[in-house]
This record gives structure tokens, C-alpha cells and sequence, in this order.
């Protein structure tokens, strides 16, 4: 059992409403020093600066395309964005969203919800004394309002550069993923069914690996793949805590056996971050097409920009215009055929403000029915990264050796796997004792992004 001690000053009680198992990630518990509270004390300041710089930078660019309009936008972005900072630093309360978008009232709904957490007194929701989830989300969904709010440069994406420096700075590796699976795919028809596993493993563990590239974790400082992911694999392989690759391999291997009775196998991934990580997502679903292990591949971005390095559609194809234009003749053919497959509706690129928004994913069936309507859809769900592990299991305080079956809490559209790199304080799952184990050997064991895990849920 847990007990938060940190008790609201009118009420008596936190938020994180901590007197159950599996209680809320909570900002105030422990009251400070938790990771937490420094993603929002400390990084949350760093991103919102950098984003200002951004905007400052852009001002002649502003100026060139809008004149006056583009100036006085930067300004007022800038003034919103300075606002924001000053409010999560002085732990101001929580306030509702004004400028009409998408999903603002299912936003200012949610905070109401939080609101009545607080036993209907006048108290508001504060930064720092409510559910780490909900406060993180709501940062980005105020940073994009600022800038919705900034016409003419509203469509501006303040992390777009950061994103595609990542790219940049990965491309040595990113060439040779790509070289890689060209070898593969000339050489696909003479695999055994024996070496077909072993590569669709390796490529599972690249797009794992891959997950480490995110800019929230860095405070939006660069975080690219320098060395070539492939030479690292058996390294880490002891970093894996849960690995359930071969349910995976069985699945879809099963599928494409019974193929002619189902002909389609359709695997959905919900993707993380843009940059490095895309492109590792991109091969395996690359991979699964000529492999035949699925036949269609389902991707699901973000709406707005996310947590720093999160894909846009407007990611998603850039990344691959990118790799078609490589001078490299096999890089650029990887362009070439995804640029395909997308036009041939092989790959479908889904949107869906569910995924911006502030809710865990247990409550997608009620929340964003169509969505999860969408992904029952799937023979395989692959959630790439941290913050899809914490939408998934409601981002609590589980004992870790509680099932991640459990800890879905209901949500089970499809079979599915969490693909991710541990930065957060939260894992399910693993063995007795695994987790102390590590604690006492490593404190920061599970927000370093050094361990990954490959978690499965569904029939086997
Ligand atoms: O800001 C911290 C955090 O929320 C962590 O959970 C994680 O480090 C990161 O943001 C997002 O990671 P990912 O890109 O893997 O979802
Ligand atoms: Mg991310």
C-alpha cells in the first residue's frame, strides 16, 4: 500500500487519491525530488525556453511570409508561452482552455473532472499537486494553444527543428538500417523460417532501441542515434526485463500460415517519436510487408505537436521524403517504396485527437469509440514508447510484479505489445524480487531509458 503524504491544504486529501493500490503517479508524491516533480520543476521550464528561443529565431522568417502580422504573432506566442512558464513554476492553478480547437471541451471537461477530485470545495487543481499525467499533457496542450492563439504563424511547430536535427544527426545509422534491409529483402525468399525469426527480432529490437532518441526525456537537447544500432543488439540484450518477442513471432507467424483462410493480417503501430525512432518503426513495417507477416500496416500519430519529438503527419512524410532523397541508391529506394506502400494504401496513416488528449487509454472505449472501434481492427497493436506504457497502464504506482494484463484495466482492442524504453517510474510484470533487485543495484533504473521492455497482452 501506498500513502501519499501529500495532503491538500482545504481538503485533506491529494489528488493521486493514494489510499489504493495502483494510485497516481502524483507531482507532490514524494513531495519533491521524485521524477515527476522534476520532469515538470525542472524539464518542463528548459523546453518552454527553448520553444521561446524558437520563435525568436523564426522572427525574420515571420516577417518575410506574414510582414507586421508575423511580428506581433511572434510576440504574442512568445508572451503566451512566458506566461505558461511563470504559471507551472509558481505553481499557479490549473486554468481552462479558451481558444476553441478540436478537443477544448473535452479538455476543460477533464479539468473539471479534476476540479470535483477536490471535494467541491473553491480549491483549484495546482501544478504541482496533481497526477503527473495529467500535468504533462496539459503543458503541451497549453503550448500548442499558445500558438494556435498567434495567427498567422498558427501552424508553426516550435519542436520541428529539434525533430529534424535528430534526424540529421542519426543518418550514419540510419543509412545502414536502411542498407541492412535492402540485403534483406534481396535475400528474404532463400530464409529459413529459423533465420526469418531471428531477423524479424532484430529489427524488433532496433525499433526498442530506438525509443531511446526522445527530446522530453532531454529537456529538448539533441538525443540522436550516432553509432550503428545494429553492431549494439547483443549488448543489450541483458537490458531487456520483459521480453515476449516470441508470442509476437507465433502470432504472426500463425497468421500468415492460415493466411488463405484470412487475407488480411493488419498490424497497427502507434508511434512515438519522429527522427531516429520513425525510421526504425518504418523498416519493421517494412519488414512485415515483404515478409509477409502482415499485409497491412496501420500507423497512428499526433494531432499536435507532442512531448518534443513526437511524429506529426507532417513528420511522418517528411521523414520519408527525407530518406527517398538520401544519395545513397538503397536509402533512397526505402523512400521509394514507402512513399508507395502509402499510395497503395498498404500503410494507412491514422490521426485522432484521443491521443493528445488527457485521458489513460482504459477509458478510449468510452472516450474516442470510433478509435477504438478502428483498433479492434488489428491482429497486432505495437505501442511504441514511455508515454503510450503510461496511457496504458493509467500511469500508477503498481506493485511490479502486478500483471500487465491487470493493469490495461480493461482495455484490450486487440492483442498488443508495449515496445519501450523505461522513462518513468512505472513497470508491471516482471518477476519477484526483479524489481527490488534493480533498485538496490541501480536507483534510476527505470528512468534512464536504459532498460527496454517488449510486453505482451493478449490469447496465446
Ligand atoms: O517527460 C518525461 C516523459 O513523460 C517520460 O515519461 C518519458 O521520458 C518521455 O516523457 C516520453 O517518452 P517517450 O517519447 O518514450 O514516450
Ligand atoms: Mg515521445
Amino acid at each position: 500500500m501506498f500513502t501519499c503524504r501529500a495532503v491538500h491544504s482545504v481538503t485533506g486529501f491529494c489528488s493521486c487519491r493514494s489510499d489504493y493500490l495502483g494510485s497516481l503517479l502524483c507531482l507532490s508524491c514524494p513531495p519533491s525530488g521524485s521524477f515527476a516533480y522534476l520532469t515538470i520543476k525542472d524539464r518542463l521550464p528548459q523546453i518552454l525556453t527553448k520553444a521561446i528561443d524558437t520563435l525568436h529565431r523564426h522572427k525574420s522568417e515571420f516577417f518575410e511570409k506574414h510582414g507586421e502580422k508575423g511580428m506581433e504573432a511572434e510576440k504574442k506566442a512568445i508572451s503566451l508561452l512566458s506566461k505558461l512558464r511563470n504559471e507551472s513554476q509558481t505553481d499557479k492553478p490549473i486554468i481552462p482552455f479558451v481558444e476553441k480547437f478540436a478537443d477544448t471541451d473535452i479538455w476543460n471537461q477533464y479539468l473539471e473532472y479534476q476540479q470535483s477530485l477536490l471535494n467541491d470545495t473553491d480549491e483549484k487543481p495546482r501544478w504541482f499537486y496533481s497526477p503527473w499525467l495529467f500535468v504533462e499533457c496539459y503543458a503541451y496542450r497549453r503550448i500548442h494553444e499558445a500558438v494556435i492563439q498567434s495567427p498567422p504563424i498558427d501552424d508553426f511547430d516550435v519542436f520541428k527543428e529539434a525533430k529534424e536535427q535528430n534526424f540529421f544527426e542519426s543518418l550514419e545509422s540510419i543509412t545502414a538500417l536502411c542498407i541492412h534491409l535492402q540485403e534483406l529483402m534481396t535475400t528474404i525468399e532463400d530464409l529459413e523460417e529459423n533465420q526469418l525469426k531471428n531477423e524479424f527480432f532484430k529489427l524488433l529490437q532496433i525499433s526498442l532501441w530506438g525509443n531511446k532518441c526522445d527530446l522530453s526525456l532531454s529537456g529538448g537537447e539533441t538525443s540522436s542515434q550516432k553509432t550503428n544500432i545494429i553492431n549494439t543488439l547483443e549488448d543489450l540484450k541483458p537490458f531487456i526485463l520483459v521480453n515476449d518477442m516470441e508470442h509476437l513471432w507465433s502470432l504472426l507467424s500463425n497468421c500468415k500460415k492460415t493466411r488463405e483462410k484470412v487475407s488480411v493480417t493488419r498490424v497497427d503501430i502507434v508511434l512515438d517519436n519522429s527522427g531516429f525512432e520513425l525510421v526504425t518503426d518504418l523498416v519493421l513495417a517494412d519488414f512485415l510487408l515483404f515478409s509477409n507477416l502482415a499485409t497491412e500496416i496501420h500507423f497512428y500519430g499526433k494531432m499536435i505537436p507532442w512531448f518534443v519529438s513526437d511524429t506529426t503527419i507532417h513528420d511522418f512524410n517528411w521523414v520519408i521524403e527525407q530518406v527517398k532523397h538520401c544519395d545513397h541508391k538503397w536509402v533512397s529506394k526505402c523512400g521509394v517504396d514507402w512513399e508507395n506502400y502509402v499510395k497503395m494504401g498498404k500503410w494507412v496513416y491514422h490521426d485522432h485527437i484521443f491521443w493528445t488528449g488527457p485521458h489513460e487509454f482504459c477509458a478510449m472505449f468510452h472516450v474516442a469509440p470510433d478509435l477504438y472501434a478502428e483498433l479492434q481492427k488489428a491482429h497486432l497493436i505495437l505501442f511504441k514508447g514511455d508515454l503510450n506504457y503510461r496511457k496504458l497502464t493509467g500511469d500508477r504506482k503498481w506493485e511490479f510484479t502486478v500483471p500487465f494484463h491487470r493493469a490495461l484495466n480493461g482495455f484490450h482492442p486487440a492483442p498488443l505489445c508495449s515496445i519501450r524504453t523505461l522513462k518513468a517510474e512505472i513497470q508491471v510484470g516482471l518477476r519477484p524480487g526483479q524489481g527490488e533487485q534493480l533498485t538496490a543495484s541501480e536507483p534510476n533504473w527505470l528512468t534512464t531509458g536504459k532498460y527496454g521492455i517488449f510486453q505482451f497482452d493478449g490469447p496465446l
